[in-house]
């Protein structure tokens, strides 16, 4: 039995120590994919950085040609400055129920201005 406790113990560790890894090594990222807002992640919409098409307030789903076109993302770091992405990013709490913090904001936008 002790050694089936100890393969728990070496278990739980490695798991929980992967996350802790996973968030502080890049924790937009993390952000990016696995924050939940009203209508799923970010990745819903902006898929990879890229554009899903167009979302349709109406509907409130994406939609190949009606509604307002999703943005992508990548390069976005060019056009604007960390503090325009951030706004945006407030934008997107507001308008799809995201439940972030200033602070994973600002990690947000700096994953973003990566891209
Ligand atoms: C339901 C679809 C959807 C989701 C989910 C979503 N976005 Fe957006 N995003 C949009 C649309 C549509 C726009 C364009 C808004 C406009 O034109 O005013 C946009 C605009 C943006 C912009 C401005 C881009 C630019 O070129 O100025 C940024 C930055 C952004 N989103 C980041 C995010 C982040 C970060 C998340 C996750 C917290 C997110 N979005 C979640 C649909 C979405």
């Amino acid at each position: 039995m002790k050694i089936l406790y100890i393969f728990f113990l070496f278990f739980s560790i490695g798991l929980f120590s992967n996350l802790l890894f996973a968030k502080s090594d890049l924790p937009g990222k993390d952000l990016f994919y696995n924050s939940k807002g009203k209508y799923g992640s970010c990745n819903h919409c902006h898929v990879g950085g890229s554009s899903a098409g167009r979302w349709n307030f109406e509907t409130m789903s994406i939609d190949p040609d009606e509604g307002r076109k999703i943005p992508i993302l990548k390069g976005i770091g060019k056009r604007k400055n960390q503090e325009q992405i951030e706004r945006s990013i407030q934008l997107m709490k507001k308008l799809f129920d995201f439940k972030l913090t200033d602070e994973q904001i600002s990690q947000l936008a700096e994953y973003l201005g990566s891209l």
